[in-house]
């Protein structure tokens, strides 16, 4: 008989690190404990010696990393005795709170910006049956309404500024150090609103306290180009890249961002959205994984900086891959415009011709 007990999601798995009582309802969908996926052609591909993991945080149960936070934020809104929850979003984060409150039996109130979240994402929200408030304003005005109606309204904030969220998301670094046994070299990921980096770094420093490991990783955070003010230095007040899911110009993490890159001896760093979509479609065609746009901003910053060896060969390095590609079929369709399928009689004939051509 099998002693494995069966996989109930992440505040179970790491409850002595979070902050639940043996009396807490847990809010869960079983998320986390995704995969560790290391990349076999890539490295290949640009003929240098480094071990490069993924961490898939696209097959969390809504398809993106926020589901680690918004179990941990669900769970205590609704040991508070909270009735309703509100974020504002790019995508992600609806998607993610609309769930876990169908889950909880609680309320979701949703601010996103009108046109500008991928229809996955949106599908997602609406089927859960959340309240979807749509602003024609981009995400950081939809932030400081948030902000402002939690004062007037009894709900509560779900959004990264509620710690809670980072509680939860620190786990993805506890799941890393659990699988390889010690924390990588170097550690990639995209930054929005910055409280992923922040909670990777919480957790790395977290099991670096407790000698779980012994070093923490360099914390590389990249960024859309028309969206990176860790760049710039300041915030950005009309951000604009096809990554929808961090086109943010007011990073609400900033000075939990900062503390991370100076500590770890990390840096920020942009790239355009034709570098990022290249990225994306890289993984897919070379490696079989689908990421959305947002994703890939980690691996086209890690093969920038492992190609100019900042860094260096040897190094062992994981891209945090975000979201799952099903997310943003748009983007990923017109990307492949030129692959678009043609049309052919439904005939052997026709169809072995076909397959010739292409052999
Ligand atoms: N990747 C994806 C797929 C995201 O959805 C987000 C953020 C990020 C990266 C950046 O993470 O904000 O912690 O720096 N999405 C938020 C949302 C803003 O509303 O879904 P961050």
């Amino acid at each position: 008989m099998s002693t494995q007990k069966h996989y109930t999601g992440l505040i179970e798995r790491y409850r002595d690190r979070l902050p639940v009582s043996a009396s807490t309802r847990i809010i869960s969908l079983n998320e986390g404990n995704t995969p560790m996926i290391q990349l076999q052609n890539i490295p290949r591909l640009i003929g240098k010696d480094v071990e490069i993991y993924v961490k898939f945080e696209g097959l969390n149960p809504t398809g993106s990393f926020k589901d680690r936070g918004m179990t941990m934020a669900v769970t205590k809104a609704v040991e508070e005795g909270s009735q309703a929850i509100i974020c504002a979003s790019t995508g992600n984060t609806s998607a993610a709170a609309a769930a876990y409150a169908a889950r909880a039996g609680i309320k979701a109130f949703v601010l996103i910006p009108e046109g500008k979240i991928a229809q996955g994402k949106l599908a997602q929200t609406l089927m859960y049956g959340a309240e979807i408030i749509q602003i024609n304003g981009n995400f950081d005005k939809g932030m400081s309404l948030v902000k402002e109606i939690a004062d007037h309204a009894p709900v509560t904030i779900v959004n990264s500024i509620n710690p809670f969220r980072l509680d939860g998301q620190k786990t993805a670094a506890f799941e890393i150090v659990d699988d390889l046994g010690f924390a990588p070299d170097y550690h990639c990921l995209p930054v929005g609103n910055a409280g992923n980096i922040s909670a990777y770094w919480k957790g790395y420093t977290e099991y670096a306290v407790s000698r779980v490991c012994s070093t923490r990783p360099v914390m590389c955070g990249y960024q859309a180009a028309g969206a990176a003010p860790f760049v710039a230095g300041h915030m950005i007040d009309e951000p604009e890249t096809i990554a929808t899911a961090i086109r943010i110009g007011h990073p609400q993490s900033w000075d939990f961002a900062w503390a991370a890159q100076k500590e770890s001896g990390g840096w920020f760093d942009k790239f355009t959205d034709e570098q990022i979509l290249a990225a994306q479609k890289m993984l897919s065609q070379y490696e079989g994984i689908f990421c959305e746009p947002a994703s890939a901003t980690s691996l086209a910053g890690a093969l920038q900086d492992i190609g100019s060896g900042k860094i260096p060969e040897g190094s062992k390095i994981v891209c945090t891959l975000t979201g799952n590609g099903l997310k943003d079929p748009d983007t990923a369709i017109s990307q492949c415009a030129a692959a678009h399928p043609v049309t052919i009689e439904a005939s052997l004939d026709a169809v072995k011709r076909a397959i010739l051509d292409c052999l």
